[in-house]
């Protein structure tokens, strides 16, 4: 399960290790998952930044795609991340420098965007609204900064579409449902079309992909993760759960092992006035 972000209960975005928070590391391992990797060529092409045009990215992390946005745009163009982690924004603007990158990185919420109405040609938001309560709002905030034309794509994962594969069915629905119940909004893939729909935008096309976690990690530590807190909360019991990682460890082993969940995109435009 690569998103793993989404599913602690109480910081979604964190994953802490040993005490030590793995939030960077985290956000760039995700960033070289070939199924991350092709939705982002997809979003950046269909965003088709031209030399000079302006574009923000709504919760920039590291900034990887305001760098990509920086090179399209050019030394006339404006590329810029909104962040509201003081930790991600360091780094990407740390980043820029290294890079020597026109990126420019501000501090700032999906819900309240520090930008004045009829600012950008173009906007994206990646695997930002599943962390959100009022993703509504987030689109209206979008559709607000967009100028008449410009374009959005909005990408999300959708935790309905999540597969374990091998287990046992009913303990695995248990283990989903666990990973559901402790994503802010864990179903917002389905959600962001008609969501910037109304927001006043016109949709012009929905992309997606699987995200495949390697076959090679075995069970993986977010899916025995998941399965800990499933005994917590009294969906599965303590055999159960044990008996669910030696199936995946014997899947792994024998190459019969599958866990994803699916990325959806969105493309849309604010309609001229
Ligand atoms: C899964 S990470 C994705 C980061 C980046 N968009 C990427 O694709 O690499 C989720 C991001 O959403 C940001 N985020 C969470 N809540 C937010 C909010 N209310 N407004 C803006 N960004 C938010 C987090 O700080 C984090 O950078």
């Amino acid at each position: 399960m690569p998103d793993t972000m989404a599913i602690s209960t109480s910081k979604p975005d964190r994953f802490d290790r040993d005490g030590q928070d793995q939030l960077i590391d985290v956000q760039d391992l995700q960033a070289a998952l070939p199924g991350i990797r092709r939705l982002r060529n997809w979003a950046q092409d269909a965003l088709a930044l031209q030399p000079g045009e302006s574009a923000v990215d709504i919760g920039s992390g590291t900034g990887s795609e305001v760098f990509a946005f920086a090179d399209r745009v050019g030394p006339t163009g404006t590329a810029l991340g909104v962040e509201p982690d003081p930790q991600l924004l360091n780094a990407a603007e740390r980043r820029a420098k290294q890079y020597e990158s026109t990126a420019k990185f501000v501090s700032g919420d999906a819900y309240g965007l520090p930008f004045g109405s009829e600012t950008f040609d173009a906007a994206l938001c990646e695997r930002v609204f599943q962390h959100l309560t009022a993703p509504a709002r987030a689109a209206g905030e979008i559709a607000r900064v967009l100028k008449p034309g410009g374009r959005v794509v909005v990408m999300d994962s959708d935790w309905g579409t999540a597969i374990v594969h091998p287990g046992d069915r009913g303990v695995v629905r248990q283990v989903i449902e666990t990973m559901v119940a402790g994503t802010t909004n864990p179903f917002a893939g389905r959600q962001l079309a008609g969501q910037l729909t109304a927001a006043g935008l016109v949709v012009d096309d929905i992309g997606s992909h699987a995200l495949i976690q390697e076959s090679g990690i075995g069970a993986g530590a977010l899916v025995a993760r998941v399965a800990d807190m499933a005994v917590a909360r009294g969906a599965i019991t303590e055999p159960q759960r044990d008996q669910l990682i030696a199936d995946l460890e014997a899947g792994a082993a024998s190459g019969d092992i599958h866990l994803s969940v699916t990325i959806f995109a969105v493309l849309a435009h604010k309609p001229s006035a």
